[in-house]
């Protein structure tokens, strides 16, 4: 049975129309938004190496040391046979920045305890993976690390140490 219309319910039905309509084009346009920001290429500045983060000479970081880098949110970590880690600071369980303990000579997160080593390998749980890399050159004595990427690792295998 059709019900009906009354005076009222056709600027109501017309409103509802450009409601849908309306609603309807912004989640096109959202969606062409994310589409077009998916494809986009990367930054100039990114393919350039702009991302190569200078930490200084390979003198500067005495065998053993771990250096805080907060601009570059990570950790330069030279181990005692002089090889190179560059550790990112986030901690591999839920994300906090995990702090260098020189007194412990280890990564302690504040959030939930884990602890790491200085090759970033994990002392303690909740986290089961080791802190995640960045890559790590050396050119004419100059330590450089290359922000651009992140490696996730599961394990620590010495071929990830960079030898000056
Ligand atoms: S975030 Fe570090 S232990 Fe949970």
């Amino acid at each position: 049975m059709k019900t009906a219309e009354t005076p009222q319910s056709k600027p109501r039905r017309r409103f509802l129309r450009w409601l849908w309509t309306g609603l309807g084009l912004v989640v096109i346009a959202e969606t062409a938004w994310v589409i077009a920001a998916f494809l986009r290429p990367r930054s100039k500045a990114a393919k350039a190496g702009s991302s190569l983060f200078t930490a200084g000479t390979i003198d500067e970081f005495a065998p053993g040391s771990v250096t805080a880098f907060p601009a570059g949110k990570f950790y330069l970590s030279r181990l005692d046979d002089g090889g190179l880690l560059a550790l990112h600071r986030e901690c591999t369980h839920l994300g906090c920045t995990v702090p260098w303990s020189e007194s412990e000579q280890r990564f302690v997160c504040p959030c939930h305890a884990s602890t790491f080593d200085s090759r970033g390998r994990v002392l303690g749980a909740p986290a089961t993976r080791p802190l995640d890399m960045l890559a790590v050159r050396v050119e004419n004595g100059i330590v450089k690390v290359d922000l651009s990427h992140r490696t996730r690792r599961v394990a620590y295998h010495a071929s990830q140490v960079t030898k000056p």
